[in-house]
């Protein structure tokens, strides 16, 4: 293994707990702690780190240099791969869905920075990315150098939801929350903390975009392929604003609210999702009174900067008094 992943891995804190200040929380009785995951590493942080650990490491003990995924132009995986990439000194290749003719994203403006080769597919060829005698086409296609090991668009293969197992072996006497809480895309990250929760424990999922039902089924695969039931868990399917990236003047509200009173970061994708809907539980006593609850921070901060015409058009809405905005 090489001495480069012994100092990045020395670098990765452990995450850390922390206790939020939040009137409602005291006034409804119970106690809310965020695991600080983004504040793992200053590039390589949040649960994509939790996801690409695993595989990072077994392309290294495979002697692969060569690292392939694929992401959307703000992905904040890609943004952790290239960052590994750099980090490690690995050759890293993003495979882009969309055009390259448009500007580029201030997510991949910093994946090339740091060296990864970026391929732009079109909807069709996306589709398509699942496809592992596919993968074999574009490294042929785009004169990839062999051996290539493939990572699957936000890390999410079996090594990656094992890697979120440790979302909740790493946080301190995890045993002692009641609920427990993640913001969900694939689920490859809720899966694994569910499979590791106690019996007592309930674990909630919140989806940041129109996942139901399939979601449910995905996250089932999961636990049945780590051999586990895992601990109770549930998806809170109503706050996802309409869609992936969609928001709304009142999620824009609550999160500038949220960020102003906590001084802890959000991004409008994933974070604030999930927060406003552990807000909206307590406040409707779907999280009963005394309850211990961990919350968490899975990171995305990075994917802000290509959110901020969105986010000012709401808040400018917000600022006029209007009270929606098309
Ligand atoms: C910041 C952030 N939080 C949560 C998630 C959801 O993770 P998963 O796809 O494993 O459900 C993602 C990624 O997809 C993410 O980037």
């Amino acid at each position: 293994m090489s001495n480069q992943w012994q100092v990045l891995t020395e670098q990765i804190a452990k995450p850390n707990l922390q206790r939020l200040n939040y009137p409602l929380f005291e006034q409804m009785n119970v106690q809310v702690w965020v695991l600080r995951l983004d504040e793992l590493h200053p590039l390589l942080s949040g649960n994509k780190w939790y996801k690409l650990k695993n595989n990072l490491q077994t392309a290294l003990q495979q002697g692969c240099q060569n690292i392939a995924s694929f992401g959307g132009a703000h992905s904040n995986h890609l943004h952790a791969l290239a960052a590994a990439g750099k980090l490690l000194n690995l050759n890293v290749t993003g495979f882009i869905r969309g055009y390259g003719h448009q500007p580029l994203s201030p997510t991949l403006i910093d994946a090339t920075e740091w060296g990864m080769q970026l391929h732009w597919l079109n909807r069709l060829d996306y589709q398509r990315r699942y496809e592992q005698i596919y993968w074999q086409e574009l490294a042929s296609r785009f004169s990839l150098t062999n051996p290539v090991y493939w990572i699957p668009e936000g890390g999410s293969n079996l090594l990656g939801v094992q890697g979120c197992q440790d979302i909740l072996l790493d946080t301190p006497n995890y045993q002692q929350f009641d609920t427990i809480v993640a913001a969900c895309g694939t689920g490859a990250t809720l899966a694994g903390m569910i499979s590791v929760a106690k019996p007592h424990q309930q674990v909630l999922g919140v989806p940041v975009l129109k996942a139901e039902p399939w979601l449910q089924q995905v996250i089932n695969d999961w636990l049945i392929k780590l051999g586990t039931q895992g601990a109770q868990w549930q998806l809170l399917s109503d706050y996802h604003e309409g869609g992936y990236a969609k928001l709304s003047t009142e999620l824009v509200a609550f999160m500038d609210d949220f960020i102003q009173t906590t001084k802890i970061p959000l991004d409008p994708v994933y974070t604030a999702k999930m927060m406003k809907a552990v807000v909206d539980q307590v406040k409707n006593k779907k999280i009963a009174s005394g309850s211990r609850i961990l919350v968490a921070h899975s990171g995305g901060l990075q994917g802000c900067r290509g959110m901020k015409q969105k986010l000012t058009k709401f808040r400018d809405t917000l600022s006029s008094g209007a009270s929606s905005f098309d």
